[in-house]
């Protein structure tokens, strides 16, 4: 039986129900066109000894140690490095250097024109569970200041190589929660360990929680699983980048987007409502996994 309903959540939550598609406001990355430029960001070294310099230091220490920020604007255990690995230098990894050059840009998340700032914000929300530093704001300026000097030398308005997570084609079958749980026992916990949690030294996380109250919301680009498969492929394990097949990393995605995680902050209070209206695509929110409907024990967000 329970075998039965996963199989069948997992088939509605890859094909799609129909309903409202044009409501799902969580569209990904647009492709990047096979022939893309590549570009190398300028290395550390050659950040000026000046003002400006200063800014751009400060920006890379909160993007690397965002839990300065906890409490104030970040509300779970997550640094922006976590998914834009290596400082937001490493291709395929959502570099920041693809990123900054491309906005102001259309957002189907909300349904407008975004600024590289709201972008930013976006991330703050959702992926940090927290509240986004105000335009004008220190903290949001030095961000800011540290993606244009990576993207120092870059052509504007032009999809760079190695933008985003690179997509994988559509899975042969269905990704599965229990296939998945095979792969991550295997290959995932010995760093995020058996309950997802992750590994903390000197009580702070050097391996970061994949679920659970201190991990991204259900607003999170992550939560999906073809987002969550896309960056496992190319990304994860750890050091061991696409060493997993793709149907391995669909799977294992699956499963640690099948837990629990703090609520999608545009919920009003009615699970159904926000499931249709914000989640038409490759996700678990508002299914029955395990007896429970996900998103209905969600963790509340702190700053909400
Ligand atoms: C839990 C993972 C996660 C964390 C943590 C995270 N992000 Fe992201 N970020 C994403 C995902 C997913 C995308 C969308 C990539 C896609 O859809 O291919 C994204 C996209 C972005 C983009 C746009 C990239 C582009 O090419 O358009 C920027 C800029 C960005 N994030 C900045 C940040 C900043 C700054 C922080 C910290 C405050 C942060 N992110 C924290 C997952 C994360
Ligand atoms: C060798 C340790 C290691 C292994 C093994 C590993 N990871 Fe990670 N993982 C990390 C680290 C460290 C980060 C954060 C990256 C950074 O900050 O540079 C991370 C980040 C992540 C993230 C994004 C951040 C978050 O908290 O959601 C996901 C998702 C993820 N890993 C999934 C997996 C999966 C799935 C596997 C198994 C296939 C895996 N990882 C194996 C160390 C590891």
């Amino acid at each position: 039986m329970k075998t039965t309903l996963v199989l069948i959540s997992s088939l509605l939550a890859v094909t799609g129900t129909g309903i409202g598609q044009e409501r799902d406001y969580q569209l990904e990355l647009p492709d990047t066109p096979g022939e893309a430029p590549r570009f190398t960001p300028p290395p550390d070294s050659a950040i000026p000894d000046n003002q400006f310099g200063e800014m751009v230091r400060r920006g890379r220490d909160l993007f690397i140690n965002t839990q300065q920020l906890r409490g104030k604007y970040v509300g779970n255990d997550l640094n922006c490095v976590n998914c834009h690995v290596d400082a937001g230098r490493r291709a395929d990894s959502a570099p920041l250097w693809a990123a900054y050059t491309m906005y102001p840009a259309y957002r189907g998340k909300n349904d407008r024109v975004n600024t590289m700032e709201e972008r930013i914000q976006g991330c703050f929300r959702y992926s940090m569970n927290g509240k986004p530093p105000p335009s004008g704001s220190e903290e949001l300026t030095a961000i800011l200041t540290y993606h244009y000097w990576l993207a120092k030398g870059a052509p504007t308005g032009v999809a760079l190589a190695g933008r985003g997570y690179p997509k994988l084609d559509s899975p042969d079958k269905t990704p599965a929660i229990r296939r998945g749980q095979q792969v991550y026992q295997a290959q995932c916990t010995i760093c995020h360990a058996d309950d997802g949690q992750g590994r903390k030294a000197e009580g702070e996380h050097i391996f970061p929680p994949l679920w659970g109250e201190d991990s991204f919301n259900w607003g999170a680009g992550m939560h999906r699983i073809n987002t969550a498969a896309n960056f496992i492929h190319a990304n994860m394990p750890l050091g061991k980048p696409y060493s997993l097949s793709e149907q391995e990393a669909w799977d294992v995605a699956a499963y640690i987007n099948s837990h629990e995680r703090p609520q999608d902050p545009r919920n009003d209070g009615d699970l159904k409502t926000t499931d249709q209206t914000f989640h038409n695509h490759q996700c678990y929110y508002g299914d029955k996994i395990n007896d429970a409907v996900l998103g209905s024990q969600a963790y509340p967000n702190p700053f909400e």
